[in-house]
């Protein structure tokens, strides 16, 4: 039978699992084993008990034999030692964070191991229900919104009272991704009146159906390159055109959402130290994209600076502050995968990765290299490394 394997995820501040009773539910309806680390999804709010109930073994950690794994679900990359346990063959799946990855890649390649960097997924329709990239951009463009209307010392709708009329907030969301459509979508909800700033074409429409005011891209520059729905990096004088028309929108922001990223690359520095000057003391911004460098000048991941009276929030890791329907969706994500490459293996699709004992008759994976929801994102497999321009990418954490 082939087993999967769920450790407990150890980074600091991870609160997330790659699997819940739910999933297990599914797997073990397919016929895989499952062992669970115990406590796995403690922070999430899902306990061992309820993995118990849906027949997955819980074990602690001593007793989790990674070499004997057949599948590895994950949130962050396992630590190395761990995946170099992992037997020739075997299959990791997560968030791989796979952008200059040089050690990570050298341990998958020398074991012969098959992975998965969810985050290269491609963007098509058929692959939309193991997008973890948009199940958790979508939490984390929600929760800032959250966080930026507790931080304001203003009210965000307009309200109507005896003592007079208070304006609504002045909401500006930079980068109009997954996660900037839902802080749209949630400062509307909350009454902002919100502005919307994006380099791809397409968003424009995509903002205005969410009642949100698209501020076009400077008109003198080219527009950056799309590749893929996203964008490519924008020329220095690009930026600098964009941040001389953002400078006036932020003066009179009472919250700014920043989510502008390109993938591989660092974030475009959208908002410079001269701006924040200008920005109303009790706005606060919001820095989605810190980990990647950050689109807002003095963010610090993990933190909240005051300078001069604006507060800034460097959120790195708001997924993981929804951990319980982060985790759920992020599961499902995992589990529509798995259940593409078992629907694979039924069909004797590319290579079977099936349990070790002979006698054995049950599910298997199909991992075929050229299936387009592989390609991208099957970053090692057989002993090669089947995406090498990955390495001299700058190292950054996983998005989101
Ligand atoms: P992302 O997280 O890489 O970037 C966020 C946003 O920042 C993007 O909209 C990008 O255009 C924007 N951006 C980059 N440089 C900028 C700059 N200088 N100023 C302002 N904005 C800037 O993007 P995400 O959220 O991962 O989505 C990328 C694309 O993928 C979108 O077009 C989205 O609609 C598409 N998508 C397609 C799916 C599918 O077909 N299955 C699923 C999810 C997303």
């Amino acid at each position: 039978m082939l087993t999967v394997l769920i450790p407990r995820e150890g980074r600091p501040g991870e609160n997330r699992v790659a699997a819940t009773p739910e999933s297990v539910k599914t797997l073990r309806a397919a016929g895989l084993q499952v062992w669970l680390e115990a406590g796995a999804g403690q922070a999430a709010g899902y306990g061992d008990a309820a993995y118990n109930d849906v027949g997955a073994q819980v074990l602690p950690a001593d007793q989790l034999d990674w070499t004997r794994a057949d599948v590895v679900l994950s949130v962050a990359p396992p630590p190395l030692p761990h995946v170099a346990q992992l037997k020739p063959g075997a299959l990791l799946v997560g968030l791989l964070e796979p952008y200059g990855a040089v050690e990570l890649m050298a341990t998958l390649n020398e074991r012969q191991l098959s992975a998965v960097a969810m985050e290269l997924l491609p963007r098509i329709s058929r692959a939309q229900s193991m997008d973890v990239l948009s199940s958790q951009a979508n939490i984390a463009g929600y929760k800032a919104v959250l966080l930026a209307a507790a931080e304001l010392n203003r009210y965000v709708p307009m309200l109507m009272t005896a003592a007079g009329t208070i304006q609504p907030a002045r909401a500006l969301v930079l980068g109009a991704g997954v996660a900037g459509l839902q802080a749209v979508a949630t400062a509307r909800r909350l009454g902002a009146v919100v502005y919307v700033s994006d380099v791809r074409p397409a968003a424009k429409e995509q903002v205005e159906s969410l009642g949100g005011r698209f501020i076009d891209p400077p008109e003198q520059e080219e527009r950056p390159a799309e590749a893929g729905g996203y964008a490519k990096a924008a020329s220095e004088a690009f930026l600098a055109a964009q941040r001389e028309q953002l400078a006036e929108q932020l003066a009179l922001a009472d919250m700014v959402i920043c989510t502008a990223q390109v993938p591989g690359k660092r974030a475009p520095r959208l908002i410079s130290e001269a701006m924040l000057d200008r920005m109303r003391s009790g706005s606060v911004v919001v820095d989605l994209a810190v980990a990647q460098g950050g689109n807002c000048a003095c963010t610090v991941a993990g933190q909240t600076v005051e300078r001069q009276g604006v507060r800034l929030i460097g959120a790195d890791a708001l997924p993981s502050s929804v951990a319980n329907h982060a985790s759920s969706l992020y599961a499902r994500n995992l589990l529509a995968l798995l259940q593409h490459l078992l629907a694979a293996g039924a069909k004797g699709a590319g290579e079977r990765l099936e349990a070790e004992s002979p006698q054995a008759s049950g599910p298997s994976l199909g991992i075929d290299p050229a299936d387009p929801i592989l390609e991208g994102c099957l970053i090692t497999h057989a002993g090669s490394c089947r995406r090498p321009d990955l390495l001299d990418a700058v190292p950054t954490p996983a998005r989101p």
